[in-house]
């Protein structure tokens, strides 16, 4: 089970696979969830969000895509701050050390139970591990509210940054996820996933694992 980081400097080693990237979000998003803002001739999701600066992760299963999701710096435009302002009350965020997640995703035929750990726990558990590594505070996600709960469930501590807000017919919040080492343990113990999932090919300098390992921690 491999999470690949995909950023500015790797970005060409990747590029037929971002391409499938894009149009799986075309899929998920346009297709499935009926997104049709979102809808591009071409067949690839790509959006003003989408910038040298995002970072994508990508879980492959035998070099096929099984489950992503984009990080965007919130020092960037995020949904947050250009989309969705109303969902935080003290206004967007900005600040160095906060990455805002979205276009969280599995593809459809890897959903739900199968023999190991969810995929939607291997791609978060891998956000978490990324955000360790160099040195993030925590994560902003604009997220339907269903997925709340699912958030505090996988040990994560969620701060909503305002209330609830209709947005096209979904019930939709603003939170902030602290992002410490027991956030990564709790999402890897409750949810089985192995332990440290990232793969750095082609970046440089190589930036720090987790301090803690999932075996030292349980
Ligand atoms: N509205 C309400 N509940 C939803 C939902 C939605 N749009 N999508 C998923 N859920 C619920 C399911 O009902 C299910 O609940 P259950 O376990 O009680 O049956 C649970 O979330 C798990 O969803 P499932 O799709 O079976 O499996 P998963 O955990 O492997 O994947 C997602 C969850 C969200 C990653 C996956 O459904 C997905 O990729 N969806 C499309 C992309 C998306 O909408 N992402 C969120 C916005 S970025």
């Amino acid at each position: 089970m491999e999470v690949h980081v995909i950023r500015r400097e790797n970005r060409q080693l990747y590029a037929a696979l971002l391409d499938d990237y894009f149009r799986i979000r075309h899929d998920i998003y346009v297709g499935e969830r009926k997104w049709t803002d979102l809808a591009r001739p071409d067949g690839r999701e790509i959006d003003q969000f989408d910038t040298d600066d995002t970072v994508y992760l990508l879980a492959l299963d035998h070099g096929a895509i099984v489950a992503g999701m984009r990080m965007v710096p919130t020092q960037a435009p995020t949904l947050l701050s250009e989309l969705f302002p109303q969902l935080a009350v003290s206004g967007p965020i900005h600040r160095s050390d906060v990455y805002e997640l979205s276009r969280i995703f599995v593809v459809p035929r890897k959903r739900g139970e199968h023999g190991g750990p969810r995929y939607e726990a291997v791609i978060q558990a891998a956000a978490m591990e990324y955000g360790l590594s160099i040195g993030l505070s925590a994560f902003t996600i604009v997220l339907e509210t269903w997925w709340l709960p699912r958030l505090l469930d996988q040990g994560w501590q969620a701060r909503p940054l305002g209330l609830p807000s209709d947005i096209n017919g979904l019930s939709t919040v603003a939170v902030m996820v602290e992002i410490n080492d027991q956030a990564w343990t709790e999402i890897c113990r409750r949810r089985a996933v192995p332990g440290a999932l990232l793969v750095w090919q082609g970046l440089a300098a190589i930036p720090r694992q987790p301090l803690t390992t999932f075996m030292e921690a349980t």
